[in-house]
């Protein structure tokens, strides 16, 4: 205060919403006190009403007289107060207000003087804001990757991020067989053995062309050593929203994939057993239901089925004649002539077969394709007569196969048919018993691919 003349001075600091933060006095000691429990109450003396709705200076003369609310005013006589807001960038600071002696009130120069320290001390509590935010900023910063780091350590993710080329630019927590440098500016195809790195190139451009993000399951071969991954890939963009490239995480799936295959080869050799067990209640069928399998299978890949279905397939053809364990093997065996009833219990092995299966917790649905293998598009099947639609595909696909595994085979009250005549009998019976589209696969197959049953 000294080098400016002024007798004593205040300033209040507000907040966003005007509210009272902290203030300081020069000159008024504990008199300052009341002024300034009423500047936390949001009790403005008029000074502060009037400066909070402009930006010139206020000049308060004689304010003894003019200023009955305000705590300070007894100081005040014979002298004028300047006050100002605080304001830099249109954001305002506080309150700033000085008494000076009454000759000098009206003088130019002593206002321009007070208005070029008051926004001195504007500026100066911007830059300070200002400094805090970044360093908040950078120290929010510092504590996320902090997060991220200790979040990964150990973990079995690794993360990177490669530019629209594809070449990694940032990697973090990378494979122990892999030394970041050897991967940095590089591309999948100059780390990574030729079909792998086909693979992913092609699922991180799919990524890049749409925008969209995609979780995929992935071989990387490191070093020789084949490695499974859950791949989930993002586009990257920068602050404009402009794609840069894309970020992946990666968790290695290796243990968990060979879990997973010991239980499905466990699983496949529970379904041998069984598909023997029935065909030894009926050795002349023996292996009917592994080859009903092949041509099935064939038959659904031909068609372009999913993966899922096509193994649902090859299960439920490994066991569609399950249900004849319930049968009598005198009546499976008999090389004679059948009499009727005899003939309906064979029949009914579609039935007991989805009995048999229905409770158990196959991957894929296996119950209902065993219950309709015998039905036919025109709904001269068994054992309920569906038609068209109502039949799965599945169970079309499997009863085409059927017909030409028994029909070329030998049977105990025939000799085998040979292949030619079973694929006449499906051409003939093309869209009456069996499905155009599966008709047509199995003709194929036998005829363009060369299939043969094993
Ligand atoms: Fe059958």
């Amino acid at each position: 205060m000294e080098p400016n003349g002024y007798h004593n001075a205040w300033i209040v600091l507000l907040d966003e919403d005007k509210k009272y933060l902290t203030s300081a006095e020069a000159g008024y000691g504990p008199a300052f006190d009341p002024m300034r429990t009423q500047l936390k109450n949001g009790d403005w003396p008029r000074c502060v009403r009037e400066v909070l709705q402009r930006k010139e200076i206020l000049i308060t003369d004689n304010p003894k007289s003019t200023c009955y609310n305000c705590p300070l005013s007894h100081y005040l006589q014979n002298r004028s107060a300047y006050t100002i807001s605080l304001r830099q960038n249109n954001i305002l600071y506080g309150i700033f207000s000085a008494c000076i002696p009454e000759s000098f009130a009206e003088d130019k120069e002593e206002q321009a003087l007070f208005k070029e320290t008051a926004e001195d001390i504007a500026l100066s509590l911007y830059s300070v804001k200002t400094e805090k935010a970044r360093r908040q900023a950078v120290e929010s910063l510092r504590k996320s990757d902090e997060r991220f780091r200790v979040a990964l350590k150990n973990s079995p993710i690794i993360v990177w991020s490669q530019d629209k080329e594809l070449r990694y630019n940032w990697i973090y927590n990378p494979n122990p067989a892999f030394n970041p440098e050897e991967v940095l500016g590089k591309k999948d195809e100059e780390i990574l053995p030729a079909d792998d790195a086909r693979a992913l190139t092609e699922i991180k451009q799919k990524v890049l062309k749409s925008g969209k993000g995609s979780r995929e399951e992935v071989r990387m071969t490191v070093k020789g050593t084949p490695f499974f991954y859950q791949l989930v890939t993002e586009p990257l963009r920068d602050a404009q929203g402009n794609l840069t490239g894309i970020t992946c995480a990666s968790v290695d799936i290796t243990e968990f994939r060979g879990i997973q295959q010991k239980l499905e080869k466990s699983f496949d050799t529970t379904i041998e057993t069984m598909s023997k067990i029935v065909e030894t209640r009926d050795p002349y069928t023996s292996g009917h239901q592994s080859r009903v399998s092949q041509l099935a299978t064939r038959i659904a890949l031909e068609l372009n089925l999913s993966r899922e279905k096509i193994k649902g397939i090859r299960i439920a053809a490994l066991i569609h004649d399950i249900g004849k364990i319930a049968i009598p093997s005198e009546i499976l065996t008999n090389p004679g002539k059948l009499t009727d009833i005899e003939f309906s219990l064979i029949k009914s092995h579609s039935q007991k077969g989805y009995d048999i299966v229905k409770g158990i917790n196959f991957p894929y649905q296996i119950a209902p394709i065993i219950l309709q293998h015998h039905e036919r598009n025109d709904g001269s099947g068994y054992p309920k007569g569906l038609k068209g639609d109502e039949i799965l595909l599945e169970a079309k696909i499997i009863g085409v196969a059927d017909v030409v595994e028994a029909m070329s085979s030998h049977r105990p009250y025939r000799e085998a048919l040979g292949i030619d005549v079973a694929l006449e009998e499906i051409s003939k019976n093309k869209g009456i018993l069996y499905e155009p589209e599966v008709a047509d696969a199995c003709i194929k197959l036998f005829k363009e691919k060369g299939f043969k049953f094993e």
